[in-house]
């Protein structure tokens, strides 16, 4: 990309050329979605219709700034919390987790462009996905991973000749909020694949609430390429007296260039112990707090 202005106007030339009829984009919170939708907007308006599933498993306030973010593009919000919580319950495999998630995530889009009649769909798949899927890594880069049981006459992918930091700079200048722009990664299963078993609505209420301590704490002072907490199994504990069986958290901040390997941020000692205070403190139901002191590999950035 030679010119970051240049590259929008060819790309609103393009989707305004491509695209005869309305179109449909899911919008996830991250930069390429965001960035497509509002290329997408630019080049053909209110023929846009822009959705975003609320999975439920997103981070603290994430769904409520992405409405806010989109509101003057036309974001329609779809309330799908409870039935990924129940396509969830009693699954504890990590795979099947995802799998069932990218399942649901599909079907759902899936419903919402037929019962529009919409013919055209727009992607933020940007360069490293399409090598990816190119070279056999991972299925097709699709909106939930898996292929789409719906006919589409044509789908348009916009940014993909763009590496990921090429799309950060067409986010800069289309003005979308440093929230998205500057975003660290966040996996797409959400907070499901930072539960450890089962998600239920308890361990995502904790595991969100210790996610959003962690980076009030680690994120704007030590910038690191990803932070955040887990919940692991139970654990015993005390608390005000009583024996509690309370959950573990386990939080991990690390350095990375690009997410293939992974080093473990060497925090200050009185960080850590801030850390674990509060969210000791603040969420009832922990008893415990560790830091994650693996690389990657052995371990994976994410805890499944
Ligand atoms: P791992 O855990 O494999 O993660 O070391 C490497 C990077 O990828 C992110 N990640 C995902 N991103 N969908 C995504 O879009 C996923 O299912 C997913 N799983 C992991 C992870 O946060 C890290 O940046």
């Amino acid at each position: 990309m030679v010119n970051t202005e240049a590259f929008i106007e060819r790309a609103v030339e393009r989707i305004k050329r491509e695209v005869k009829g309305r179109a449909i984009i899911a919008v996830s919170g991250g930069v390429d979605s965001s960035v497509c939708a509002m290329l997408a907007y630019r080049a053909i308006g209110d023929l846009l219709t822009p959705i975003y599933i609320d999975t439920g498993l997103m981070r603290a306030g994430e769904t409520e700034r992405i409405r806010e973010t989109f509101k003057e593009i036309g974001l329609e919000i779809i309330d799908a919390k409870e039935r990924f919580l129940e396509n969830l319950k009693g699954i504890t495999d990590p795979e099947e987790k995802r799998k069932t998630i990218g399942e649901t995530f599909i079907r759902i889009f899936e419903e919402e462009a037929r019962k529009r009649e919409i013919r055209y769909l727009i992607q933020g798949t940007i360069y490293p996905d399409r090598i990816e899927s190119e070279g056999g890594i991972k299925s097709h880069h699709n909106v939930g991973g898996l292929p789409l049981r719906i006919e589409f006459e044509r789908i348009i992918e916009p940014i993909d000749e763009l590496y990921k930091d090429e799309v950060r700079e067409v986010a800069r200048k289309l003005k979308l909020p440093t929230e998205i722009s500057e975003r660290m990664p966040f996996p797409g299963p959400g907070l499901a694949v930072r539960i450890i078993g089962e998600v239920t609505e308890e361990k995502l209420d904790a595991v969100r609430r210790a996610n959003t301590i962690v980076e009030e704490e680690l994120l704007e002072s030590y910038k690191p390429w990803q932070t955040f907490a887990a919940l692991l199994e139970r654990g015993t504990g005390v608390k005000g007296d009583v024996r509690v069986h309370g959950w573990i958290i386990a939080v991990r901040a690390v350095t990375s260039r690009d997410g293939m390997t992974a080093e473990v941020l060497q925090l200050p000692w009185e960080t850590l112990q801030r850390i674990e205070s509060r969210i000791t403190r603040e969420i009832p139901n922990v008893t415990r707090v560790l830091y994650d002191l693996t690389p990657k590999p052995p371990a994976t950035i994410e805890f499944e």
